[in-house]
């Protein structure tokens, strides 16, 4: 069949929105229909070529965008089981088998099988369901390619949601919410009563100032060099704000009497190298700081190792907010139900797919929390 999506053929180059040919599932896969896509700042990097090797002008193939999204089950492929014609699902950038160590001790989140997001090809059988109308094959951003109005993608990459959700606040919960919360509540263990500090509140950060709060955190401090952000910040319950890490420091020092925090999200646009010095200036002896947010590829970082050694700290990464997508996305959406979460509040802006490129022009410009590509516009 044919379909529209937004393809990247040479890094910074803008999104070009194009037909494409898309093959029927195969084996194990699902055809969807899009609802929506939130437009994450990763497939800004992935736009920018800041993943890629130094130098490389194009990636392997040309690639769809986009892997934060809600959509609708048209036709499922041999041996599917779960998902019938019809289902509401949201997309999980990391595809979870299910069989691997990871996935059988409860960290979905590293799972062997979908650890080549990056890579070209179906995760089920490494060749290709999307083609350009220039015959060439095309790859779609962690095996979902959600800027496109129908995508083929492996059963693994979908976790079911009620009929009743909304699909486009729905779309948040594939990534920017799950990455957030996961971030202070599960990789940080935010605890009642704990001072938090969330660096960068775009979409991830929002979302991490909400884990802290719904998980008990006395006091949120959101630092943005943006005002729109800082003031977003406190109506998601954000207590503080700082317009940089250095402003953070003074405040988080005065409140807590020189303990500093207890735990510290990392979620800016791009991580440079003295941000993590900062981050961990910011946490406290014992504390946990949690590396979200990008870097380039070749970035490197200064640390302290007698500082993180005398004083006990933690940093750590994390991928998705170390979620369990299948266990994750539902209790997200419950917490959403109860009234708990706010997810319709962080779609500042919806887009039509062929806006995909203004919509990353005002993220740029400080103007969104999440931008989200509603394809029933
Ligand atoms: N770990 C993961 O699995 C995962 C998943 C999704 C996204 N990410 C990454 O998380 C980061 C945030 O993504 P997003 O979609 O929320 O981006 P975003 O653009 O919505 O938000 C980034 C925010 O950082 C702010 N900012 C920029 N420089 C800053 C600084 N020096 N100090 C404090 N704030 C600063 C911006 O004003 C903006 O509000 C990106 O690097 C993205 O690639 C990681
Ligand atoms: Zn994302
Ligand atoms: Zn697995």
């Amino acid at each position: 069949m044919r379909s529209r999506a937004a393809i990247l053929r040479t890094y910074g180059e803008p999104w070009s929105v194009e037909e494409f040919e898309l093959d029927p599932p195969r084996a194990g896969e699902v055809l969807v229909r899009m609802a929506a896509a939130g437009l994450c700042h990763s497939d800004e990097h992935i736009r920018q070529g800041h993943l890629a090797p130094p130098d490389q002008e194009a990636p392997g193939a040309p690639t769809i965008g986009g892997h934060e999204g809600s959509a609708v089950v048209v036709e499922v492929g041999e041996g599917v089981t779960g998902l019938s014609p019809g289902d509401h699902v949201v997309t999980s950038f990391v595809a979870v088998c299910g069989q691997c160590r990871w996935c059988s001790s409860g960290m979905e989140y590293i799972c062997d099988a979908g650890a080549a997001t990056m890579l070209p090809g179906m995760p089920t059988d490494g060749t290709f369901r999307h083609h350009g109308c220039d015959g060439r094959d095309l790859a779609h951003v962690s095996k979902i390619g959600a800027f496109a109005e129908h995508t083929v993608v492996s059963a693994a990459s979908l976790v079911k949601i009620g009929p009743h959700l909304p699909l486009v606040p729905a779309a948040l919960l594939a990534c920017a919410v799950p990455t957030g919360y996961g971030s202070a509540a599960y990789r940080a263990g935010v605890r009642g009563g704990d001072t938090v500090v969330v660096i960068g509140v775009g979409g991830i950060g929002t979302a991490a100032v909400q884990g802290a709060r719904i998980n008990g955190a006395a006091r949120i401090i959101a630092v943005d060099p943006v005002a729109f952000k800082r003031d977003s910040a406190r109506t998601f319950g954000a207590t503080h704000t700082a317009s940089s890490s250095a402003q953070a420091i003074e405040m988080v020092r005065d409140l807590t009497r020189g303990v500093m925090a207890d735990a510290v999200v990392l979620s800016p646009a791009v991580v440079t190298d003295t941000d993590v010095e900062d981050a961990l200036r910011l946490t406290r002896k014992a504390g946990t700081c949690v590396l979200t947010g990008m870097a380039a590829q070749g970035t490197r970082t200064g640390l302290d190792p007698q500082d993180m050694m005398l004083m006990n700290k933690t940093l750590c990464g994390t991928v998705f907010g170390s979620c369990n997508p299948r266990t994750d996305i539902p209790l997200l959406a419950t917490l959403y139900e109860a009234g708990r979460l706010q997810l319709a509040e962080m779609v500042t802006k919806r887009y039509r797919l062929d806006d995909v490129n203004q919509a990353y022009e005002d993220l740029a410009a400080g103007e969104l929390i999440r931008g989200v590509i509603d394809f029933d516009l």
